[in-house]
């Protein structure tokens, strides 16, 4: 690979794979969750989450390129860590919420990386339409992030190291 804009496309197939991976689990972790809040979150995210897909599609199609996803081995990563969690520790429903808010969380950094990095390759090549696309994803991660958080700080695990406040 010598072009950036290989690059640009080798990400989207990565994050097209990674959303559609997503819109899978989310439904598990509605099941899961059982604080009403933390709920309503992830089936809202899960809408978003399909619009996410939509956009990188829209994004293909701007750069001429086919949508399809390349495997993630990132994603795939943290919901094996979910499922093996869920599978092995027989949680009590509080803390199986708090578990599923630091691994929520950690799909939200993720994307959040991703499309922050996509945001700027698509910057550097002028792709316009990418950008406008790609950067409505991100401020929805980051959003999802924010209500995550508030949500960890609601059940009471905010854990701020001294000094950091
Ligand atoms: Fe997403
Ligand atoms: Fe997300």
């Amino acid at each position: 690979m010598a072009e950036p804009r290989e690059l640009l496309v080798h990400e989207l197939r990565d994050i097209l794979y990674a959303e559609k991976k997503l819109e899978q689990v989310l439904p598990k972790l509605v099941e899961e969750a059982t604080d009403s809040g933390l709920r309503a979150g992830f089936e809202e995210h899960l809408e978003e989450t399909r619009e996410h897909i939509e956009n990188l599609q829209q994004a293909f199609e701007a750069l001429g390129e086919t949508a399809r996803g390349q495997t993630c081995p990132g994603i795939d990563g943290i919901t094996t860590e979910h499922e093996e969690f869920v599978e092995k520790h027989n949680a009590t429903p509080e803390v199986l919420d708090l578990f599923l808010i630091g691994a929520g969380s950690r799909v939200e950094h993720y994307e959040i990386a991703a499309y922050t990095g996509m945001v700027r390759l698509a910057e550097s090549l002028g792709e316009d339409v990418c950008i406008d696309l790609l950067t409505e994803n991100l401020e929805d991660e980051r959003a999802a992030l924010a209500k995550l958080e508030a949500a960890a700080r609601r059940l009471g695990t905010a854990r701020a190291p001294a000094g950091a406040r």
